[in-house]
This record gives structure tokens, C-alpha cells and sequence, in this order.
């Protein structure tokens, strides 16, 4: 194919350099969108009275066949094509002549790749969105399976407080609905046409720019050319949106791993989502969950790779930029197949319950109840913290836990005991007894759950 840029240049551009700068490996995937883009513009055109109704039936027409060529895998990519977008129009000029040069008037790849990149990002989040939506559904279903389940609340890695199966999986959704949140605001930062800012300065042809909008569901325009062709914000937000959400998955893996392991035993994960050794025949391993949380490394290292890139990069385009993309794409695929897999597995979890509720009985974690319930009866917390933390050292000492102790044995250590301690010392009493919004009282855990229902019901992306 003959350069489209080649009228200023006597020699041909060296192989090697075709191939280092070439970047149709990786953008070929932008087709789709490059072609829509292609087509809304040349509508523009006929609109604004640069070319003729039949010239823009001709290219349109010629254009849907050059992506069914490349849909079928006719096309055939080489790096003297440079790009997608070379390669669309190259095509469009070999099939339709002279008409086909017209198309890129007004027009640089500077825009076009603006263009064609924020239109991939808005459809790579519709459906990372559908994909965490469900994902925070299977979470909330099992929490409420689970909702009268105890276990131990972890502070330092240490037994800290009882708290219910469902508060802790409930978490999780928490900080799955924030990264809702920064997903939609992806959106709206993707969401502004760029196309019209041309190279850099916009163009000197009455472009309808909202027109091309319009046609390309668009909510509005961008205000400066230069800022628009220079302008890779909306990927790193993107990006930095991905990372938060895979620190949180990550997070999230390394619990159910820990829970996995024969010292917890809180889980047993479903063979269809574990892996076998291929030396050890008793082994069945999380891989699944290792493997989200190992490619938290290769998003994080986007998001830096993103942000050097564009680190001192001189206003406006530059060719650095064409290294935005593997980053980008990168992380669109490891957050969909992440939340793909995620999502049908984690229905599949199995508690286990008599664990989870032997380890919450473990731990002396009633120590906190025992000098809340001196405070009820007047005592100062300071030292209701002191009285009950002498009552661990002596149940460490003897061997004994909180609950095994006699009435006599409690009123050694203060006289504020009665009897009505003894209901107090157990787990799913103590998980009671919380009072404040948030907390894991059963009633407070059911009324999040609830709400969280209502939330999902009614999330929208814009
Ligand atoms: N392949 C290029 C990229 O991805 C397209 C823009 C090229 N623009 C240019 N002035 N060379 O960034």
C-alpha cells in the first residue's frame, strides 16, 4: 500500500523504521470503531456541503465493506500500513478512487485516534459495568445466605472481634460500589467528542462538530483543540479506576486463599474454579484467585507506564502516545476477564460454617464485651479495659476461656459482676448487641443488604 503521507518524501522509509513505529498489531482491534467514526464524519461532510450525497453513499457503502473484509479475516495487516486508520483509508482509496480521498478533509489521526480510543473506552465500560454489577449481586446473594454465620473479625492477622460471615462479605461490596462510582465517572470523562480539533488547531471547513456528535452518542464536545489531541486523561482515569478495583479484588483473593488453606478451612472452593499439581496428587489450588491477584501487578504497571508516558510531554500530539494503547487495552482485558471468572465462582464458594463458628468462640474475643458490660454498670472504660484484660491473663494462665469462668471467679477480679454477665460471653450475643449504624448486628447487616439490593436495582452507568 502507498503512503498516504508520501508526497514530501524522495526515498522510502526504511523497513525497520516501518516496523518500529508501525502500531497496527495492536490498534487493528479499534476497527469497529474507527470505521463508525469514519462514517459519522463523512456524513458530517455531505452535511456541511463538502462532498456530494453520492460521494458519501459511496464511501459509506465502501467503508461496511472493508469491515465485513476485516470482520471475516480477509484483511491482511503489514506494518507499512503504520495504523488501522491508514489502513481503513488506504482501503477505502484503492476501492473507491478519487472519492475516497476526500474522506480525511478536516481530519487528522491526531483526532481520529482521540476518537476512536474514547469510543472503545465507552463500550469496554458498559460492559466492565454489567460485569461488576452482577459480581456485587453474587456477593450480596451469598451474605445473605450466610446471614446468621459468626466468625472472627481480624485486626493484625489476631482474633479481634466476633462479626458476621455476611458483615465481612458485605465489605467487600462496599468497596466494589465505590469502584462503581469512579466507573461511572470514566464514563463521563470518555463521553466528549474530540473530532474537528484536527492536527492541533481545529480546522478551517464549518465542521459540524455536534452533529458528529449527535450521530455518535456523544454528550457533548470538546472546548480546545490542543488540549483534545494532547489529552489521555480519560484512559488514565480509567486505568487508576482498575487498579483501585483490582487492589480491592486482590485483597478480596488473598482472604480467600488464607481461607482456603487447611489452618483456616473457612472455604472449600468449587472444583470447577481450582487447579490440580502435577506431582501432588491431594492438592487442590485457589489458581483462579492467584492468578487476580498476580495481574493486580501488570494493571498497577500500566497505570505508571500511562502516567510516565505522558509526563513531560510537550503540548499537543506526540508519537509517544501511540504507547497509551497495549497499556489500555491491557487493562480493559484483565478487568473483564477478571470479573467474568470472579463473578461465576464466587456463588460457588462454600462456608463452612462449624469452622468459621468453632474460630469465633477462639481468642478471648468477648474481652471487649466484658469491659463493655463493667461500663453499663458505671465502671470507667479505662478501667474496665484493665479488669478484662487481667481476666485474659488469668484465663491464659488456667487454661480457661471467658465463658468457663464462675460467678466467683469474675467477682474476684470485680464486684460490678452479676449474673447476667454469662449471657454476654459468647459470640452471636456479642454480634447482637451492636447497636450503631454499621455495625455487625444482625438487624444493621440485613438492612445493608437490603439496601444494597435497592442500590443495584436502580445503578445506572449515565
Ligand atoms: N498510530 C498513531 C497513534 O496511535 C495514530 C496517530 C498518528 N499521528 C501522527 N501524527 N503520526 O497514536
Amino acid at each position: 500500500m502507498k503512503k498516504l503521507w508520501g508526497g514530501r518524501f524522495e526515498a522510502a522509509t526504511d523497513r525497520i523504521v516501518d516496523e518500529f513505529t508501525a502500531s497496527i498489531d495492536f490498534d487493528k482491534r479499534l476497527y469497529r470503531h474507527d470505521i463508525e467514526g469514519n462514517i459519522a464524519h463523512c456524513k458530517m461532510l455531505q452535511k456541511v456541503g463538502i462532498i456530494s450525497a453520492s460521494e458519501c453513499r459511496k464511501i459509506t457503502s465502501t467503508l461496511k465493506e472493508i469491515e465485513n473484509e476485516i470482520a471475516s479475516g480477509k484483511a491482511k495487516f503489514t506494518p507499512e500500513v503504520e495504523d488501522i486508520h491508514m489502513y481503513i483509508e488506504g482501503k477505502l482509496i484503492e476501492k473507491a478512487g478519487e472519492t475516497g480521498k476526500k474522506l480525511h478533509t478536516g481530519r487528522s489521526r491526531n483526532d481520529q485516534v482521540a476518537l476512536d480510543t474514547r469510543m472503545y473506552l465507552k463500550d469496554e465500560i458498559k460492559e466492565i459495568f454489567t460485569l461488576l454489577k452482577q459480581f456485587i449481586s453474587e456477593i450480596a446473594a451469598a451474605a445473605e445466605k450466610q446471614i446468621d454465620v459468626v466468625m472472627p473479625g481480624y485486626t493484625h492477622m489476631q482474633h479481634a472481634q466476633s462479626v458476621l460471615l455476611s458483615h465481612h462479605l458485605h465489605a467487600y461490596t462496599e468497596m466494589l460500589l465505590r469502584d462503581i462510582g469512579r466507573l461511572k465517572q470514566c464514563y463521563k470523562s470518555a463521553d466528549v467528542m474530540p473530532l474537528g480539533a484536527g492536527a492541533l488547531a481545529g480546522s478551517s471547513f464549518p465542521l459540524d462538530r455536534e452533529y458528529v456528535a449527535k450521530l455518535l452518542g456523544f454528550s457533548s464536545v470538546t472546548a480546545n483543540s490542543m488540549d483534545t489531541v494532547s489529552d489521555r486523561d480519560y484512559q488514565l482515569e480509567f486505568i487508576f479506576f482498575s487498579s483501585l478495583l483490582f487492589m480491592h479484588l486482590s485483597r478480596m483473593c488473598e482472604e480467600l486463599i488464607l481461607w482456603n488453606g487447611t489452618e483456616f478451612s473457612f472455604v472449600e472452593l468449587p472444583d470447577e474454579f481450582t487447579t490440580g499439581s502435577s506431582m501432588m496428587p491431594q492438592k487442590k489450588n485457589p489458581d483462579v484467585l492467584e492468578l487476580v491477584r498476580g495481574k493486580t501487578g501488570r494493571v498497577y504497571g500500566s497505570l505508571i507506564s500511562v502516567l510516565t508516558l505522558l509526563k513531560a510531554q510537550p503540548l499537543t500530539y506526540n508519537r509517544d502516545m501511540q504507547e497509551d494503547k497495549e497499556a489500555l487495552f491491557d487493562t480493559a482485558d484483565t478487568v473483564k476477564k477478571s470479573l467474568l471468572v470472579l463473578g461465576k465462582f464466587f456463588g460457588k464458594i462454600k462456608f463452612n460454617r462449624a469452622r468459621l463458628e468453632y474460630e469465633a468462640g477462639e481468642g478471648f474475643m468477648e474481652a471487649t464485651d466484658l469491659a463493655d458490660y463493667l461500663v453499663m454498670k458505671l465502671v470507667p472504660f479505662r478501667q474496665a479495659h484493665e479488669v478484662s484484660g487481667k481476666i485474659v491473663i488469668y484465663c491464659l494462665n488456667k487454661k480457661k476461656k471467658l465463658r468457663d469462668l464462675s460467678m466467683n471467679e469474675l467477682m474476684s477480679f470485680h464486684k460490678g459482676f452479676c449474673e447476667d454477665v454469662l449471657g454476654i460471653l459468647d459470640p452471636k450475643s456479642s454480634v447482637k448487641r451492636k447497636k450503631t449504624s454499621g455495625s455487625t448486628s444482625p438487624a444493621e447487616v440485613k438492612k445493608n443488604i437490603k439496601r444494597l439490593y435497592g442500590i443495584l436495582g436502580k445503578l445506572k452507568l449515565s
